[in-house]
């Protein structure tokens, strides 16, 4: 019931970009969506608000170009922040710019004092890659919650699915900041949205 009154409530951007000084102020907790170029962070958010365009996604990886900043919830007692990240790894904008993303998604990450939770989100045809596992060390290192979530699982039959899972939680194990549960979601189906919203509710009352 606070699960559906929260994400049926207001959700607005307010504030974008592409620099550490550009901050908004801090207020209340953030929970930031990271992850490679591509991977569906944007897609995500639209599907957790249940709204189609809120954050702008493209099949063109490099769309989203700023720290993009949601409000949910507004007035209510659980309101809070999601933060939509440029992605990571590659993307069709060119080197020095994915560059300048990195630093700025790194930045962020470590040293953000009202971030209360990461999602780290992994294709779920792909895994883990190099790029993410650096994100991950750092997310330790740290000491920053973080749980890996799976996009596209529309894209994978149930049992190469189960065993993406599988492999993952077992490599994650002994990594400190690390929710040890993967948790498979698709923008498409909608599948795994409602366990989403459900783990954010729970650390938003931790
Ligand atoms: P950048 O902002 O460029 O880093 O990308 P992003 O991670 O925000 O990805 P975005 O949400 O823009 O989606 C990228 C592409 O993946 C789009 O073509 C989406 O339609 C597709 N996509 C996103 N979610 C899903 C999903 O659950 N299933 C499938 N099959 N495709 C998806
Ligand atoms: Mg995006």
């Amino acid at each position: 019931e606070i699960v559906r009154k929260l994400f049926a409530g207001t959700a607005e951007f307010f504030w974008g970009t592409g620099s550490l000084g550009g901050l908004p102020p801090m207020h209340g907790l953030e929970i930031a969506f990271a992850g490679r170029s591509n991977v569906g962070k944007s897609s995500l958010v639209n599907a957790l608000t249940r709204r189609k365009a809120l954050a702008r996604t493209s099949s063109t990886p490099g769309r989203t170009q700023e720290l993009n900043f949601f409000r949910i919830g507004e007035g209510q007692e659980s309101a809070f922040t999601l933060v939509d990240m440029p992605g990571y790894g590659y993307a069709a904008v060119g080197k020095d710019k994915v560059a300048a993303w990195t630093d700025l998604i790194y930045a962020y990450l470590r040293g953000r004092a009202n971030l209360a939770r990461v999602y780290v989100l992994i294709d779920a045809r792909h895994g883990l890659k190099d790029n993410d596992l650096k994100v991950l060390d750092s997310l330790d290192k740290a000491a920053v919650s973080y749980q890996i979530v799976l996009t596209k699982a529309d894209a994978l039959k149930p049992g190469p699915l189960a065993d993406r899972i599988r492999t993952i939680e077992e490599s994650i194990i002994r990594r400190p900041a690390a929710y040890p549960s993967v948790i498979a979601t698709s923008s498409r189906t909608g599948e795994g949205t409602v366990e989403l919203q459900s783990a954010i509710v729970q650390l938003l009352h931790e």
